[in-house]
């Protein structure tokens, strides 16, 4: 695997690299691409950029929670990162009184920010490369042995980088499809509080209906701070923790930008199957997509009736509701563009230039010839497997039930007064309260209700649950009438003993398992999901193993194949930089997108009253009057809100830093573009664009629209 390396950067110099697209490993810029990134306007050091001696760039870039990215942009650990990076901790810390969802909130000083409990942020420290180490152990093995050692191998390399006494963290990552192995080794603080947030109004200005869209309006950005103990170390919150001194932190820029600027991205995308075969991209397009969109459409129609009409309920479920239907649109997009630009085939043509090369190479010549009959083996159960996890799973009851199903086990097997018993027991207790706070009924009912309908109707029988259908039938009617799954759902919501506080105080007193067994809750997600592992989940493991080994394979092959070409591994939610260019685009013939929005745009969206376009009159008053301050950009003689580059991210980068070629924050990055909505499959060099929020309107927002001076005096402005 050395070799590997070797050949990656030996060669470099030779290639110009397509700027936009790459997610690139931070410790190899200075050998892959750090020449081109100049080229195209970085003024910066490789050492700037990323280091392990010296701060660097590196050093003000976090992970945010559990997917986002967030920066750091002052000496007393203030953090940017996107409106809807920070949306639980904002929903959590209000109340239908205190409600800064739909009001915003902002601490005017330190003791007015609030602790966002659960939320941490982690610094990465350093990367190695753990690839021989890996390589060694796994020599001569291949399949689920393989798998399973490389799983093992991984576990010891991530605990003996660790140490839990500093809060230091290592995980190694899989990169090149488990040709390399890089460990990451972070810091995790956990003591992160609120600073401010827009109304929800500003933040996730055009819902649902702008979201994956340009040109957007979108103020998606919240501040937060993180707080160490006295002596700096990472602390869980405590009143008397101090704000952290950061190693780095960004400066922020005023100074504004043209279109063809120099812009680089430092973040977390999440995942990317760049090397995705022919045969997982009609898997996706014409099974997996389709079944989740239509699985998600319906549960998100019945939160949607309930969070309308009630703020209470809508605080309650907003949370959630967002993120089901982020990748539900997502998904739906990612479909239509597949097939739009012919993925399919591109990818088959992709392949049949490899089978050409690989003629006679042994090792590589069989990948064809095996991959179609994995697909197959696994493609009568693909469908089952996404409506059981979207679909069964998708009712929050049910959800909520399937987590009893180790206390059963264990009580089955160890006896009611065994001490794993009492655990599962209390850990159910706790999760149980957590559940009832989130637990919409009315919606909930609903769900449960279509879901189970839905897998009746779509799944081939001979994969339902043996049983359980017959029994709805002869206890509540005909499996063709949707009344049937309504009183059926009814009967549910009405007999489980999770809502009983009377039966569960009973129940956990004196553990049963048959209680369990007959709770209609419990016993509907029990029945999938026993279905599912008994039957499927075996088919599904040899699946991956195989799909995993032939990928592995095959990307040994193309790297191989294009000896000397610079490549990026695809997305693994670790740290990546990507550069490019603020740039403008043509979505379709005739029509030109300019690379920036203005406070123009958001009032010719403005609609009041309505539930995605309504605006903060306070914002309208301002725009009344012109009031945009230092921010305003002159050229535009409005204030810039949004704006556009070529850069290439994805999910898990939300929040990331846009960052101009002197090191200057310029805007959050917070989406991409619809018409490049298949880009974890395929990057489209002339469509693909990372939405970002503009800076400038980022403070402007915290200034003129939530009085905080506060907060501009902690930056570092950059104005000329
Ligand atoms: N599409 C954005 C992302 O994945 C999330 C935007 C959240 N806004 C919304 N309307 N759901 O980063």
């Amino acid at each position: 695997m050395k070799k590997f390396f070797v050949t990656l950067t030996l060669c470099i110099v030779f290639f110009s690299s397509r700027a936009d697209e790459g997610m690139w490993l931070p410790l190899l810029l200075g050998k892959q691409v750090y020449a081109d990134m100049v080229k195209r306007g970085l003024k910066l050091t490789a050492e700037q950029l990323y280091s392990i001696n010296k701060a660097s760039i590196k050093d003000a870039i976090v992970i945010f929670g559990g997917g986002c990215t967030g920066e750091i942009v002052s000496n007393e650990g203030l953090i940017f990162t996107n409106h809807h990076c920070g949306y639980a901790a904002i929903t959590d810390a209000s109340s239908v009184e205190h409600n800064y969802l739909k009001d915003g909130f902002w601490a005017y000083n330190k003791s007015q920010e609030i602790p966002a409990k659960g939320l941490s942020v982690q610094f990465l420290l350093r990367i190695e490369d753990v690839t021989h180490r890996i390589d060694s152990a796994l020599n001569g093995l291949s399949g689920t042995e393989r798998a399973q050692k490389q799983s093992e191998v991984i576990a010891d390399i991530n605990t003996l980088y660790s140490d839990p006494a500093k809060n230091i963290e290592a995980r190694v990552s899989p990169l090149f499809k488990n040709n390399q192995f890089l460990v990451f080794v972070y810091q995790r603080y956990t003591d992160i509080r609120l600073v401010g947030a827009p109304p929800e109004s500003v933040g996730k200005f055009g819902g649902d209906t702008d979201n994956w869209e340009w040109p957007r309006h979108t103020g998606d950005f919240s501040v937060f701070r993180v707080y160490a103990s006295a002596e700096g170390k990472p602390a869980d919150y405590n009143a008397s923790n101090i704000p952290l001194k950061p190693k780095y932190f960004l400066p922020v820029s005023i100074k504004g930008f043209k279109d063809g600027d120099y812009a680089m991205i430092f973040g977390y995308p999440g995942s990317t199957n760049r090397y995705e075969t022919s045969y997982g991209i009609k898997l996706a397009t014409e099974i997996n997509n389709p079944s989740l969109v239509g699985l998600r459409d319906v549960r998100l129609k019945a939160m949607f009736r309930e969070m309308k009409n009630d703020p209470a309920v809508k605080l309650q479920l907003a949370s959630s509701y967002a993120s089901i239907a982020n990748y539900w649109k997502f998904y739906d997009g990612e479909t239509k563009q597949l097939l739009k630009y012919h993925i399919y085939e591109q990818k088959q043509q992709d392949e049949q230039k490899f089978m050409q090369w690989a003629k006679g190479k042994p090792g590589f010549d069989n990948i064809f010839s095996e991959w179609p009959k994995v697909y197959d083996a696994w493609r009568p159960y693909a469908k089952q497997r996404v409506y059981l996890f979207e679909g069964i799973l998708g009712s929050p009851l049910a959800k909520f039930a399937s987590t009893l199903m180790k206390l059963e086990n264990d009580i089955v097997k160890q006896g009611a007064d065994a001490l794993v018993v009492k655990n599962d027991i209390e850990a159910a207790t706790a999760a149980r309260i957590k559940f009832l706070a989130d637990e919409n009924k009315i919606s909930d009912q609903q769900i449960l209700a279509a879901t189970c309908e839905m897998f009746y109707n779509d799944i081939d029988k001979n994969q339902h649950p043996i049983g359980f259908y017959e029994g709805i039938k002869s206890a509540f009617g005909d499996l063709k009438d949707p009344e049937t799954f309504k009183k059926w759902s009814i009967a549910v919501f009405s007999n489980t003993l999770i809502f009983d506080d009377a039966k569960w105080l009973a129940f956990t007193k004196n553990p049963d398992a048959v209680v369990l067994q007959n709770d209609p809750a419990y016993s509907y997600a029990g029945a999938f999901i026993k279905n599912y592992i008994s039957k499927y989940e075996p088919l599904y493991r040899q699946f991956v193993v195989k799909n995993d080994e032939l990928g592995r394979l095959y990307l040994k092959g193309i790297i191989q194949m294009n000896p000397g070409k610079k490549m990026y591994p695809d997305a693994t939610f670790t740290m990546r930089v990507s550069y490019g260019n603020i740039k403008s685009y043509s979505p379709r013939d005739a029509v030109l997108y300019e690379y920036y929005t203005t406070m123009k745009g958001v009032m010719e969206k403005y609609i009041p009253g309505d539930y995605e376009f309504d605006l903060p009159a306070k914002l309208v008053d301002l725009v009344k009057k012109k009031d945009f301050g230092q921010y305003i950009d002159k050229k535009a003689n409005d204030l810039v809100v949004c704006f556009i580059t070529n850069n290439d991210i994805t999910g898990g980068n939300s929040g990331s830093p846009v960052i101009d070629g002197t090191g200057n924050l310029i805007g959050l990055a917070f989406d991409g573009n619809y018409e490049a909505l298949s880009h974890k499959l395929a990057f489209d060099k002339n469509l693909n664009r990372t939405i970002c929020v503009d800076v400038r309107y980022v403070l402007w927002c915290i200034d003129k629209l939530g009085g905080a001076g506060n907060l501009i005096k902690e930056l570092k402005l950059v104005k000329q």
